[in-house]
């Protein structure tokens, strides 16, 4: 969209997966390829906006112009984020958190031994709920990966966390969502909503983009 102009306005934007580790050789992770995320970096560094982009172990590349900060945990990634969020107008969390880490890292490789294996997780820091909560919290943009009733976890995110909007995928439809280059979106805010795509993750971005800056035009005059 030509209409998007976000000239200087500083975006922060989580992408891609985290890692959590569990000894020297090991981690638990999931299949967010990043892709989304980086997108979202693209079409705000092509609005004009200053970017910075939190990443997580990805290999995709990272946009012309885009200040990246390259992390593996969830931790790493809320101090990341807790480093650059007070310059920021506007924050998009695409990134797939891990919600728990393992409560042990093992300094040495856990041996196999018997036929099962129980590990204790604990929470992880919910960065987007964190960022919402700051006194002088940023425009902010959730993302929610949904397999069931899609409208009403979106919305109740969107209260809950208190956050200006949520995009949602409905993550069980193929060719969608995780790791493709392809999704749609089920976008939520206060009064409203909209439907994006199925589309390319680029043009999704752009569409998504265009959405953030008129509601945050909107927030920001009122
Ligand atoms: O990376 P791709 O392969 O392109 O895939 C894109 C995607 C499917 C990962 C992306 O579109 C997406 O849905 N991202 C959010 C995935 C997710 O973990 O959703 P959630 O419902 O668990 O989390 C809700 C929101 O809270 C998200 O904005 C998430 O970034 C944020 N969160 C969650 C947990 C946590 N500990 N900290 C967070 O900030």
């Amino acid at each position: 969209d030509q209409a998007t102009d976000l000239q200087g306005k500083t975006i922060l934007i989580t992408a891609g997966p985290t890692r959590e580790p569990l000894d020297p050789v090991r981690y638990i992770s999931n299949h967010s390829s990043g892709k989304m995320g980086y997108a979202m970096a693209a079409a705000a560094a092509d609005a004009g906006a200053n970017v910075v982009l939190v990443s997580g172990p990805v290999s995709v590349r990272p946009p012309a112009g885009v200040d990246v900060m390259r992390v593996e945990t969830a931790q790493q990634m809320l101090d990341a984020v807790m480093q650059h969020v007070k310059a920021a107008d506007i924050f998009i969390a695409t990134a797939a958190v891990a919600d728990y880490k393992a409560k042990v890292l093992e300094n040495n490789k856990i041996k196999k031994k018997g036929d099962e294996l129980t590990l204790t997780f604990v929470k992880n820091p919910d960065i987007l709920k964190e960022v919402a909560a700051l006194p002088d919290a940023p425009f902010a943009v959730g993302f929610a990966a949904e397999s069931q009733n899609l409208a009403h976890y979106a919305k109740s995110k969107l209260e809950k966390k208190k956050l200006a909007m949520v995009a949602a995928n409905d993550i069980t439809t193929s060719g969608l969502g995780f790791n493709s280059d392809y999704n749609a979106l089920h976008v939520f805010w206060e009064n409203g909503d909209k439907q994006l795509g199925p589309a390319p993750k680029t043009q999704l971005a752009r569409e998504l983009l265009s959405l953030i800056d008129e509601r945050y035009k909107n927030k920001s005059s009122n």
